[in-house]
């Protein structure tokens, strides 16, 4: 590890370390509101003041008509047309910090003002060097070192790298085998993506993957149903990674990657006690490295620092983003911990990087969101406004017909919807549940986020709510009573147990 002692352009002495250099070291167009393209519209015409001509960007979401968002702050959301939208996803599980945030922003700013971008070749920066050892006393990770790149997908696919290059580097060239979960999201690039068990974002997709193999989920709800890959108990699971291993044969195996909580395919999906701790003890026992995806997770998320911190475990390698930034800045992390970073170091080192990796204005964003998680004692917020929301939820909708488990950790909660819940039968998908309680909760005013197809790769319904940690208690009332209501509408429309 080196220990390089500089001065830095603010006269600060940068214990430069921890951080991993990058480079070779040691509705589609909205139809109904598309205006048309004007080639002859100037720049400062169509970006001028009121609602924006529409039409020429790839939207998210397909035949959507959009709203155009002009303004945010806490946990509110403000369109062009003047309408309020209380943010109860933290747009994709990202904003916890909240909407607004002046010092942030000023952060950013006086970053940009000093410089924006140098290359990581080149330079190192003081905001990343503090950074990344402010950062590293919170990671469940020993001795972490980070390699900041610029999102979730981004620290997977360096994550998967990491491993295979700390095994180059152990002259173990045959580790190649990398044991992933069904029922899990690890990011929409194309190794990310062969990692990630959610078989609808992988059909399009699927003459191109199928390098990793894939275990059980730790699904408790629906634990033994085969077409979920779900099961539910500790010795289980863990004999059906023993089993992966020995197919795999001795010697062969990489890692193992998965989320500590499961989010956006089975909606906040926590294993059965046990588990992690098990997980950690197999990897150990076969030198295979343990890669925790705390993109969603992390950053206080599930009322712990991160998810790894409820059972104690800690990961070889790591992958974080969403949380870091707080939504401030397209940020991830691949964290490796000291012996993975000092062997690949020494061992040939890391072919690898970004063009914009190690960014200092991301650093000095992601500083200010950590000091505010610290100094407003967020990380607790989150574990306690998170069994408030559950109480509410559990109040309003624990006997609904249509609502199999509501369930998370912290300000991460998940429900699952089903036509039927003595058998969880989830309504088909031709019914588009999911669709209608977007709509029903978006027109009162709330967003969500959701997933569809954790119970057989099709079907399943599941809302995920992932509210900034400033929540209110009377905002936390709001979100219940409305996603209560638009359950409930959402099920009647499509006839209850269709
Ligand atoms: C657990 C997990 N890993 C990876 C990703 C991918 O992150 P990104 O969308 O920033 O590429 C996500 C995104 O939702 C995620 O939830």
């Amino acid at each position: 590890m080196p220990n390089v002692t500089s001065r830095s352009p603010f006269g600060l002495n940068l214990r430069s370390g921890r951080v991993a250099s990058p480079g070779r070291f040691g509705s589609h167009r909205s139809s109904k509101r598309r205006a048309s393209y004007n080639p002859n519209m100037s720049t400062a015409d169509r970006l001028g003041g009121g609602r924006p001509s529409t039409g020429r960007v790839f939207q998210r979401v397909m035949g959507g008509d959009l709203p155009v968002a002009v303004r945010a702050e806490g946990c509110t959301i403000w369109d062009a047309d003047g309408r309020t939208y209380l943010d109860a996803a933290g747009g994709a599980i990202v904003v916890n910090v909240g909407h607004g945030r002046q010092s942030v922003v000023d952060a950013m700013e006086s970053q940009a003002r000093a410089f924006t971008y140098v290359h990581g070749t080149s330079f190192t920066n003081e905001p990343l060097e503090t950074y990344a050892r402010a950062v590293g006393r919170y990671l469940p990770v020993d001795d972490p070192a980070i390699y900041p790149v610029s999102g979730g997908s981004e620290a997977i696919e360096s994550c998967l790298k990491l491993v295979r290059s700390y095994h180059l580097a152990r002259r173990e060239p045959d580790r190649t085998v990398v044991i992933a979960r069904w029922g899990s999201y690890h990011g929409n690039s194309m190794g990310a993506l062969d990692l990630s068990g959610r078989e609808p974002l992988r059909r399009p997709y699927e003459p191109w993957l199928g390098r990793f193999q894939h275990v059980s989920a730790a699904y408790p709800y629906r634990a033994g149903e085969t077409e979920a890959h779900a099961l539910g108990d500790v010795d289980q699971l863990i004999a059906e990674l023993e089993v992966a291993i020995a197919v795999a044969g001795q010697g062969r195996v990489a890692a193992f990657v998965a989320e500590p909580i499961v989010g956006a395919t089975l909606g906040a999906v926590a294993p059965p006690d046990g588990y992690w701790p098990a997980v950690a003890e197999v990897c150990r026992r076969h030198g295979i490295l343990l890669v925790a995806d705390e993109v969603m997770t992390g950053f206080g998320r599930t009322g712990r620092w991160f998810g790894l911190d409820h059972w104690g475990v800690r990961a070889d390698v790591m992958a974080a983003a969403k949380g870091a930034a707080g939504g401030y800045f397209p940020l991830g992390l691949a964290v490796a911990s000291g012996e993975v970073y000092d062997t690949i170091t020494a061992g040939g080192g890391f072919v690898h990087g970004f063009t914009y990796s190690h960014s200092p204005v991301g650093a000095a964003v992601a500083g200010e969101v950590l000091r505010i998680l610290e100094s407003e004692n967020l990380v607790e917020a989150s574990a306690t406004q998170g069994e408030r929301l559950k109480a509410l939820l559990n109040d309003r909708l624990a006997a609904h017909p249509n609502v199999g488990e509501i369930r998370g950790r912290g300000l991460l909660v998940g429900l699952e919807l089903v036509a039927d819940r003595a058998t969880r039968r989830p309504f088909p998908r031709s019914a588009r549940l999911i669709e209608g309680v977007m709509v029903h909760a978006r027109s009162a005013g709330l967003l969500l986020y959701h997933g569809t197809g954790n119970v057989d790769g099709t079907n399943g319904d599941i809302v995920l709510l992932g509210p900034p940690f400033v929540i209110s208690d009377e905002e936390l009332v709001r979100i219940a009573d409305t996603l209560a209501v638009a359950v409930d509408r959402a099920a009647a429309d499509v006839g209850r147990s269709s």
